[in-house]
């Protein structure tokens, strides 16, 4: 049997945990908010902060983008929901968008402990009650609940919309085709077919696989969406 992580550990393929929390569109149940859709779960450290307003922007900016792909946005910052609220005017104002999806108020740090998204790394970045400020985490979490992504940027960097776009890609086509991508694919280039599938296989679902190596074949492969 595989190695069990420690209790409360969550990795790729763990089950996202459920949570009820006040957001800056009123109280939700998270997986209620899911639904049967993939979701975008990811914090930031605090309201009123450069980068994070810098993020949320960007990402309210290319949600037209996830919801073409059926997938919900939901942010997490370690303030109340008014804060939340009253920040959103001015991400608005700054990146000349209308940020609609919630952002969940996480001021005791309820779902940043749940989800791990707490480093080791910055101990000075806490808040005046010495709560440990929130990192840059995101999770792709798909429609069955199931974690599929998990990244941690620190407190100082920001993220890339675009990479994050990018993994969701790779994931649907994965979970629709029997291929894996490469290297700084992006969508429209070549994919992997999966080790799994025999060259007898793949001429029938791949008619134009080229095989470079043995264990490294490529194809083309249209991105189709429902
Ligand atoms: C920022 O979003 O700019 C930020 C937040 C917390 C610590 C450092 C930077």
């Amino acid at each position: 049997m595989a190695a069990q992580p420690p209790s409360g550990t969550l990795r790729l393929g763990s089950k996202a945990p459920n949570f009820q929390s006040e957001t800056s569109n009123g109280p939700i149940d998270f997986y209620e908010y899911a639904g049967d859709n993939w979701v975008i779960l990811f914090s930031h450290p605090d309201d009123f902060t450069p980068v994070c307003t810098t993020e949320l922007g960007a990402f309210a900016k290319l949600e037209p983008e996830f919801t073409k792909r059926g997938t919900k946005l939901i942010g997490l910052s370690a303030n109340g929901p008014e804060s939340h609220r009253e920040w959103i005017k001015d991400i608005n104002e700054l990146s000349q968008t209308n940020l609609t999806f919630p952002i969940v108020a996480d001021p005791l740090r309820k779902v940043a402990n749940l989800y791990d998204m707490i480093d080791y790394q910055d101990a000075s970045n806490v808040d005046d009650k010495g709560l440990q400020l929130t990192i840059r985490s995101v999770f792709i979490i798909d429609p069955k609940k199931t974690i599929r992504l998990i990244i941690s940027y620190p407190a100082s960097t920001g993220r890339n919309t675009a990479e994050v776009l990018r993994v969701l890609d790779s994931l649907q086509l994965g979970d629709k085709n029997r291929i894996t991508t490469p290297i700084n694919w992006t969508p429209g280039e070549d994919v992997i077919v999966h080790p799994s599938v025999s060259n007898e296989e793949a001429k029938t679902l791949f008619p134009k696989f080229k095989i470079v190596k043995p264990y490294l074949r490529f194809t083309p492969l249209e991105v189709k969406r429902d």
